[in-house]
């Protein structure tokens, strides 16, 4: 798979909690918890450019400076399957403001129906994470990320943990400086829009249903 705006994080601590998330016998409980684990080591990887600022400071010892990030960063999931990757980012970033995108699947179309958005604002002034485990056809996270930058959005991210070629494809023609990031590129779609060999349907998988 190339694409420029690809990135696929390889670390052997991100493939070995990948194997557990699509084992079929993981539990809700264990499924939730390794996607929480899994998002939180990403998002590692996914801030490692981001920009610092000196702070002025003061250590028990005497005054000095020292670094802080420099942006204020949103984070945004994707309703359902998003939301279980909420905790994972907020683990390294507590102090970012979230925003939701309410997008569901047409199962008969497979395009992407928008019924909620609420967004931080000014959003332009913000580092925009947007979060969704599986990109399957591309179709919800182009529309997602097409809703942040609409609302002002300028620098995005769009992380996810197991990706279709064919998502990265139809993402990319729509947002190609958005950068991606996942742990997997899967082998394929079936016609029913899932991936291959995939984890099965993430929302389900979370919550049980
Ligand atoms: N959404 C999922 O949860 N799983 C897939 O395989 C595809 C889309």
């Amino acid at each position: 798979m190339d694409s420029k705006n690809l990135n696929v994080v390889r670390h052997p601590l991100i493939q070995n909690k990948l194997t557990y998330l699509r084992e079929k016998q993981t539990d809700n409980q264990d499924f939730r918890l390794i996607l929480e684990e899994l998002t939180t080591l990403m998002v590692y990887e996914i801030t490692r450019n981001y920009p610092l600022k000196e702070k002025a400071i003061e250590t028990p010892l005497e005054k000095t400076t020292s670094k802080t990030l420099a942006t204020k960063i949103a984070l945004v999931p994707i309703l359902r399957a998003g939301v279980g990757m909420l905790e994972g980012v907020l683990n390294l970033l507590p102090k970012a403001r979230v925003g939701h995108i309410g997008l569901y699947r047409n199962e008969e179309t497979l395009k992407p129906v928008e019924y909620y958005k609420k967004l931080p604002q000014p959003l332009e002034e913000f580092q925009i994470i947007v979060v969704d485990p599986m990109l399957a056809t591309g179709g919800t996270a182009r529309a997602g990320v097409e809703l942040v930058k609409e609302e002002g959005g300028q620098n995005v991210q769009f992380l996810c943990l197991v990706a279709a070629p064919e998502g990265i494809e139809n993402f990319s023609e729509k947002h190609p400086n958005v950068p991606i990031y996942t742990a997997a590129v899967d082998e394929r779609l079936d016609e029913k829009g899932y991936i291959h060999p995939g984890l099965g349907d993430a929302g389900d998988r979370l919550f049980g249903t």
